[in-house]
């Protein structure tokens, strides 16, 4: 019998790409982009398994499209919105994902956010490209200190709880939320819950998103929401972009409703250099680079390529999203 056949949508680091090229007879997409669709509905034709990155639509037609030998999509993420997985589940195919890898790491990424929209980093690069620095003034670029102020975490999975690790090293007060009104404590990271969204948003000069994307969660942050918030307040949006509404966002942002945002992930993504949001200097935005650190990248691709090899030779994978589908699998 020849190896499974799996289709994988991007190149990836060595350190999983080269199991699934030993394991499985592999054909990799090697472009930049995502495969388009056309490209995509062709490449998984006959396949066992899909590894997938998390700006690849695995929809019902791309599961039809694989067909019954289709066993498993592993996601390249933690995160696993552009997956149907109703959809999956009821085909009977597996869907993995990336948990625990990019915790450390998004939580690196969310402090370094934080860090910079409250001491205004940015600004003071532009400040000196553009020939401004010419003394030292009392009064330019006045930040937020970070020490002593209250963070609000929204979700408190292991990423926020990671963020409130963080933040107890910076004698923050530490609130949390969540948006479902879940149990999980974060007692013992040193935060103290809130019992609705509104308390948080109210109490908090900085506010830091860690939920999934979900129906629930979609345009959680609205311009209500933003009115709820400090004219002081910093949003630190590292989840994804859709938790915000990003029409609210760059009016809230422009009319001073809230000091600033600084986002990992935004709505739409990749966001147009023209658009709107990158006109305003309290809007910092950098391009989903939360997990981008080489040894976080290479535990993903492993984690990535594990499961779907274990798939797709008919093991168990270790990270599954949907694993009430195992008794009845394909
Ligand atoms: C994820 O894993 O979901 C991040 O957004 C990218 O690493």
């Amino acid at each position: 019998m020849g190896k499974p056949k799996v289709f994988v949508t991007r190149i990836i680091p060595e350190a999983g790409l080269g199991k699934v090229r030993e394991a499985c007879d592999a054909r990799v997409w090697e472009g930049r982009f995502p495969p388009p669709r056309e490209e995509l509905l062709e490449q998984v034709r006959g396949v066992d398994g899909i590894l997938s990155l998390l700006n690849d639509r695995m929809d019902g037609a791309v599961m039809d499209a694989a067909g019954d030998s289709l066993k498993i999509v592993s996601n390249y993420a933690v995160g696993f919105d552009n997956i149907d997985v109703p959809g999956a589940t009821s085909r009977g195919i597996l869907v993995g994902n990336t948990p625990g890898a990019v915790t450390e790491t998004t939580a690196d990424l969310a402090f370094a956010l934080l860090m910079a929209a409250a001491r205004r980093l940015m600004e003071g690069v532009d400040f000196i490209r553009a020939g401004r620095w010419e003394t030292f003034e009392p009064l330019v670029l006045l930040g937020r200190d970070v020490h002593g102020a209250v963070l609000g975490i929204i979700g408190m999975g292991r990423i926020g709880r990671a963020v409130a690790r963080r933040a107890r090293g910076f004698d923050m007060e530490i609130l949390y939320h969540h948006p479902r009104g879940e149990t999980k404590a974060g007692e013992d990271v040193g935060a103290k819950r809130c019992g609705t969204l509104d308390e948080l948003l109210e109490k908090s000069d900085f506010v830091s998103l860690h939920v999934p994307l979900n129906a629930e969660t979609r345009h959680l942050i609205d311009g209500a929401a933003l009115r709820k918030m400090k004219k002081t307040a910093v949003l630190v949006n590292t989840a994804r972009g859709a938790v915000v509404d990003p029409e609210a966002l760059y009016e809230a942002l422009r009319d001073g409703v809230i000091a600033c945002a600084a986002l990992d992930v935004t709505d739409p993504e990749p966001l147009p250099r023209d658009h709107k949001l990158m006109s305003l200097p309290n809007c910092l935005v950098v391009p989903h680079v939360g997990s981008a650190s080489v040894a976080t990248r290479e535990r993903m691709a492993v984690m990535a390529a594990e499961n779907l090899i274990a798939a797709v030779q008919g093991d168990i994978p270790k990270y599954l999203v949907n694993p009430e589908v195992l008794p009845r699998r394909r």
